[in-house]
Order: C-alpha cells, then sequence, then structure tokens
C-alpha cells in the first residue's frame, strides 16, 4: 500500500525513476535548482533512503519519493493518476556488468520488462516525455573511437543487450507514434560528485570501476590498484576511457528537457561523453594531484572484456543541445576525493 502525496499544480512536474542512485540523485538535484517539480521513483535496491535528506540539504527542497519498484504496476498507475507528469527520466535498471552475465534473467526482468511496464503507464496516461539512461556499452568493442552515435551495436553483455533492447522498444514507440519526445542519452564514464560533498558513489563491496576504487586506495581501506594491463594500443599502455562529470551529465538530462519544449515529437539518440580519452595512469596522477597522497599501483594482467580505448564523439549532443560538458578530469577527481574524504562509509 502506498500513500500517495498530495497532487502539484506545477506543470513541470518529472518522475524520476532510480532518482536516489548515484546519477539520479545528481540530476534530481540539478532539476529541483533549476525549479523544476520532482518526484522519485526508487525501490532502494542500490541505494540508501538518507539521500533523500542530502538531497534536501543541498537544496532546500524535500522532493516527494515513492519507494517503489518500476514493476509494480498498480503503484505506477496510481502514482500517474496523482500527478500531472510532464516527463519521465528513467533510471532505474541494475548496472554491473559481470553480474548481469551471471544473472540475465534478473537483469532482463528490471531493466527490460519493468521498462516496458512504466512505458504502459505513460501511455495510458498520456505522458510522451521521456529521456532514457543508456550506456555506451552498446557500442561493444567499437570499430573506431572516437564513437558516434551511428556506429555498429554489439554488446558483449546481458546488461550491454537489456539498453539495446530498451533502446528498440523506445524507437519503436516513436515510430508508432511521433508525437512522443523521445531522448536516449548513451552515458561513457561517469565520475564526481556534487561539489557539497553530500551526495556521491556509493559501490556496494570492493568497487569495481577506477575511480571509486582509487578512492579507497587514497582513504586505505584498499592498499594498492591494480592496473589492468599496461600493454594496450594507447600512449601509456592502460585503458583510454571518456571519463565526464556527474554533473555535466545531469546538466545533458536538463538540455534534454528544454529540447522538448521546442518539439512535437523527436527521437534523439545522442553520446553523452567529453569527448576526451583518458588512461589509466593519467587519472592515477590527476587523483594523486587533487588529494595529496600517493596512489600505489601494481600493473596486473588484463582484465577480461576490457576494450583499449573507448571516448565519445559528443557533436551531436553539442549541436542538438546545445550541451557542452564543462569539468576536467582534475574536477572529477577532486569531487570525488571530497565525498570519499567527507563519507568515508558511504552513507552509513
Ligand atoms: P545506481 O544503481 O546508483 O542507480 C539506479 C537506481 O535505480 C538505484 O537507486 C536503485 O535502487 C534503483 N532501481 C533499480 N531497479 C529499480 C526498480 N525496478 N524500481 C525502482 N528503482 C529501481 O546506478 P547509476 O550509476 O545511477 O545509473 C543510473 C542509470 O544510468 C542506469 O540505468 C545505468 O544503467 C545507467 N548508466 C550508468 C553508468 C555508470 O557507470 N554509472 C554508465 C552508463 C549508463
Ligand atoms: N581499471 C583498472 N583497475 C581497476 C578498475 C579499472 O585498471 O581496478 C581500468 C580498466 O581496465 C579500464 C579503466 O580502468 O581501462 C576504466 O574501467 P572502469 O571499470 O572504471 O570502466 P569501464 O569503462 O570498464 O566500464 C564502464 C562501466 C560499464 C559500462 C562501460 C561502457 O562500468 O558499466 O563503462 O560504458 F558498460
Amino acid at each position: 500500500m502506498i500513500v500517495i502525496a498530495a497532487a502539484t499544480i506545477m506543470d513541470k512536474n518529472i518522475l524520476v525513476t532510480g532518482g536516489l542512485g548515484y546519477i539520479g540523485s545528481h540530476t534530481v538535484v540539478e532539476l529541483v535548482n533549476s525549479g523544476y517539480h520532482v518526484i522519485i521513483v526508487d525501490n532502494l535496491s542500490n541505494s540508501d533512503k538518507q539521500v533523500l535528506n542530502r538531497i534536501e540539504k543541498i537544496t532546500g527542497v524535500a522532493p516527494i519519493f515513492y519507494p517503489i519498484d518500476i514493476g509494480d504496476r498498480e503503484s505506477l498507475n496510481l502514482i500517474f493518476s496523482a500527478h500531472k507528469i510532464y516527463a519521465v527520466i528513467h533510471f532505474a535498471a541494475f548496472k554491473a556488468v559481470g553480474e548481469s552475465v551471471a544473472k540475465p534473467l534478473v537483469y532482463y526482468r528490471n531493466n527490460v520488462a519493468s521498462s516496458m511496464l512504466l512505458f504502459e503507464a505513460m501511455k495510458e496516461y498520456g505522458v510522451k516525455n521521456i529521456i532514457f539512461s543508456s550506456s555506451a556499452t552498446v557500442y561493444g568493442r567499437p570499430d573506431f573511437v572516437p564513437i558516434k552515435e551511428d556506429a555498429r551495436l554489439s554488446p558483449v553483455s546481458p546488461y550491454g543487450w537489456s539498453k539495446v533492447m530498451v533502446e528498440q522498444v523506445l524507437k519503436d514507440v516513436y515510430f508508432n507514434d511521433s508525437n512522443w519526445n523521445i531522448s536516449i542519452l548513451r552515458y561513457f564514464n561517469p565520475v564526481g560528485s556534487h561539489k557539497s560533498g553530500l551526495i556521491g558513489e556509493n559501490p556496494n563491496g570492493i568497487p569495481n570501476n577506477l575511480v571509486p576504487y582509487i578512492n579507497q586506495v587514497a582513504i586505505g581501506k584498499l592498499e594498492y590498484l591494480r592496473v589492468f594491463g599496461a600493454d594496450y594500443d594507447t600512449p601509456d599502455g592502460t585503458g583510454v576511457r571518456d571519463y565526464i562529470h556527474v554533473i555535466d551529465l545531469a546538466n545533458g538530462h536538463l538540455e534534454a528537457l528544454k529540447y522538448f519544449d521546442t518539439r512535437r515529437g523527436c527521437l534523439s539518440i545522442l553520446n553523452l561523453g567529453t569527448g576526451m580519452g583518458y588512461s589509466v595512469l593519467d587519472v592515477i596522477k590527476a587523483f594523486e594531484a587533487v588529494c595529496g597522497r600517493t596512489i600505489p599501483y601494481q600493473v596486473v594482467s588484463r582484465r577480461s572484456g576490457d576494450i583499449a580505448s573507448y571516448y565519445a564523439d559528443p557533436s551531436l549532443a553539442n549541436q542538438e543541445l546545445g550541451w557542452y560538458a564543462k569539468y576536467s578530469l582534475a574536477d572529477m577527481c577532486r569531487d570525488s576525493w571530497n565525498w570519499q574524504i567527507n563519507n568515508p562509509d558511504g552513507y552509513q
């Protein structure tokens, strides 16, 4: 049984699924600061309710929050009938590549089947504006870098396929009814956190990703970083990625929302990245400079499935949305470290 909050009269109610997660919470902050009225749906499967208090602390506004699963169609109906929703930003999903290989059905149910229920509810209640969190992982092993949106889609994990499948569903929804405004955003490597240090990436257990791992080495929770391979065909032999500050990413969503205002139906598929590739050693160096500590590391063998070089051509998002990533690698490392030092145990 869920309790529905009083209906609001503002015409820009944005329903944010997964709004207590890493990227969702940062986007909620930017939305609230820009005057949108936010309604969060999150089942807390990979987030902490504390995030809500932190959002309130940063913005001075407590967004409406429903602790429900997007696969619960009845609860979705209650929310859609209680609030006049202008647009949905759909972050809710599972995102661990390795886990998706071990539990494909869990991933397809949560990421694909539950998304269908959300889209059905949107259709039933006449909500036709959606921004969907896709991933650069849809490109798999790219033939060229920088990667353009029309590159071949060949993901290598059930997680990646779940993103391709939802993209396809949304394309078909648009081909069936071109009054929908659909923005499919393919994120590269989001890192960093809000400058307040109140919200940030809070991985469960030992992090898989580079920057959260470096954070834990810097703070002394992990002994050293394992650099997965220094024999790639890259300038220093280590893997190159397109790291993007999570606030730049969040602002991409705001620009996509504004773009909807100017359209009566659109289907956009856009890379959100900086277009700059940095190696693992570049990131270590940048992090050491901002935290003033040495990051011990050892080069070990390549991680299975890793790719030498992966970075975006973001020019389509630049042209279409007028959106540009502003933050540097140093900014990303500084804000990531600020979150870690202020929250050594995450939201505990
Ligand atoms: P996250 O796990 O921090 O956030 C996802 C949120 O969704 C969590 O709060 C979780 O509790 C919630 N959630 C999951 N399934 C749900 C369900 N069925 N119903 C309701 N809530 C549910 O992940 P994130 O890093 O913030 O990623 C957000 C989105 O961006 C995801 O779709 C992810 O696939 C995509 N993405 C992330 C990255 C990345 O590196 N972080 C890169 C590319 C794309
Ligand atoms: N790396 C290390 N040591 C570590 C962790 C990572 O050397 O402990 C290296 C990797 O080999 C890679 C780079 O750091 O060269 C970045 O690795 P991440 O794990 O941080 O990021 P990936 O690019 O491998 O994966 C990310 C997301 C995936 C998504 C993929 C493509 O985590 O979900 O980008 O978009 F699928």
